[in-house]
């Protein structure tokens, strides 16, 4: 394809990412969104398998054989409640070409720069290849880390910040011997040495965040991983891959600054890690009791409410139970009832995580409330229903300074009339932090796998 027509399908595309973005932005316009990013990566694909810089079909072919059938059967293998691993196990794969291709780019003998030419090549390989090695072993950990294999609590070495000020000295020095350097072979080591000490540095640096400041983790890769695409779109001279590498990179970081605002925590600070940790004194011993109810109990309590609030979080994805969730609140609305859903922006393991579930079970979305829009509506519910919900709706999180989640905005079901908490046992959540809400006189605890409880509550309603 001659450069004219590929500089204008690149537009198309970076037009169609653009509006994938914005139609991503809310849940009604979501699915055209998630469209118009299909049609622009395939166009972008299509146009770059026609360009010049291709060089052997074969290889090509081959390649994209292999990655189009892991891709094909990750997304038909993957449940819905894996997909945050999904997702960190991608970014890990973007940081990773960007090392690949950054080494690939510095020995390839057809790549001949001199002067300044030279200096910003070099720099954008280095570049390259230090976030996109910070972004693979981070991304691996987060994948840990949201799957169990890893400790959630925070690693925190001694003196971790000087740690991490020495690391980032080395790779500043090791940057600016490398840049401008003559040899090659003396270059490559620079790049071996630096690389490690990134993957280094990833590693300790997601170790480093506690349990419930991952969403800012998560997002953060995100933006890691777009501008390590922007970095190989820059080695690469490909304009289309620095776009959408800035695209991701940008939005990501947005969706990190919007995540530590709702989680009430400073960026900088839940990047330097010990957060999501008590912050000195002992953790609160909570006792009591929790008094139980039974599936038809609960039946009698929204028989005779007029204004209930469901709390959905994690435990809905992993109970399936967003369509019998559904069948219920039409059931509810049918007689009368002011039925509303209150979504924590980090309920669930990935941003938007209830909203994509509720939309599927197709509840309407003008029930469905951000927690600022309906956070002060609780003292007027008479039943509020927590659908394997934890952390989000811990009132340690407001009461006890010593509580890793202390500060963290929470939806409070305890000021409802009553609260009723559908899980299985007294487990704590993805933060690990212990639960008064279990105890107040006003919170009953419907216990079982949440599905199977709202059957029984919907057959007892009926
Ligand atoms: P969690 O605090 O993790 O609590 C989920 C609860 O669901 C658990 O206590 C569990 O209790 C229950 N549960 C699990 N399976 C169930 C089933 N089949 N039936 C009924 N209940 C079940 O979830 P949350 O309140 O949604 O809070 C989210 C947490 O994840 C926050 O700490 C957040 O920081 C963190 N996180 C969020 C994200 C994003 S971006 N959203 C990303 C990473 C981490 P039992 O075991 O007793 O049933």
């Amino acid at each position: 394809m001659a450069s004219g027509p590929l500089t204008a399908a690149y537009i198309a595309a970076t037009i169609l990412f653009i509006l994938s973005l914005g139609g991503l932005s809310h849940p009604e316009t979501a699915r055209r969104g998630n469209l118009y990013g299909m049609c622009g990566m395939g166009l972008a694909i299509i146009a770059t398998i026609l360009s010049a810089q291709v060089s052997s079909y074969v290889v090509l072919i081959i390649m994209m054989l292999a990655g189009g059938a892991a891709g094909t059967f990750a997304a038909m293998k993957v449940q819905m409640t894996e997909m945050p691993e999904l997702v960190a196990m991608l970014h890990s794969f973007v940081g990773l070409a960007a090392v690949l291709i950054g080494y690939a780019t510095y020995i390839d003998p057809s790549h001949v720069f001199i002067g300044a030419e030279k200096t910003i090549h070099e720099v954008e390989i280095y570049l390259g290849i230090l976030i996109g090695a910070v972004t693979f072993t981070g991304s691996i950990i987060a994948f840990g880390k949201l799957r169990g294999l890893i400790d959630g609590k925070s690693l925190l070495l001694p003196a971790r910040h000087f740690l991490n000020l020495g690391l980032a000295i080395i790779c500043l020095w090791l940057g600016a011997l490398f840049v401008g350097n003559e040899s090659m072979s003396g270059g490559i080591w620079m790049l071996i040495f630096m690389t490690l000490i990134a993957f280094a540095f990833g590693v300790h640096m997601v170790m480093a965040i506690g349990g419930a400041d991952m969403p800012v983790v998560v997002s953060m890769l995100n933006s890691y991983s777009g501008w390590a695409a922007a970095a190989t779109g820059f080695m690469l001279s490909n304009d289309l891959l620095i776009v959408t590498g800035a695209l991701v990179g940008s939005s990501g970081a947005i969706l990190s600054y919007i995540m530590c605002r709702a989680m009430n925590r400073n960026f900088i600070s839940v990047i330097a890690g010990g957060f999501g940790t008590a912050s000195g004194g002992p953790a609160a011993i909570y006792e009591g009791e929790a008094v139980p109810i039974s599936a038809v109990d609960t039946a009698e309590l929204l028989r005779e409410a007029d204004n209930i609030i469901i709390i959905p979080g994690y435990g809905m994805a992993v109970a399936h139970a967003q369509n019998i969730v559904s069948e219920l609140t039409t059931k509810l609305r049918e007689r009368g009832k002011n039925v509303r859903f209150a979504i924590h922006p980090v309920a669930g393991r990935m941003p938007g995580h209830m909203n994509v579930l509720l939309a599927e079970a197709r509840v309407s979305y003008d029930i469905v409330l951000e927690m600022d829009e309906i956070n002060d509506d609780f003292p007027t519910c008479d039943v509020a229903i927590v659908i394997g919900a934890n952390d989000i709706v811990n009132p340690a999180a407001q009461e006890e300074p010593n509580s890793p989640i202390a500060g963290m905005p929470v939806l409070e079901v305890w000021k409802a009339k009553s609260a009723i908490v559908l899980k299985r046992s007294m487990a704590t959540g993805y933060a690990g932090v212990d639960n008064p809400l279990f105890f107040r006189p006003n919170t009953q605890m419907l216990f079982g796998d949440a599905k199977t409880s709202l059957e029984e509550v919907f057959k007892a309603l009926s």
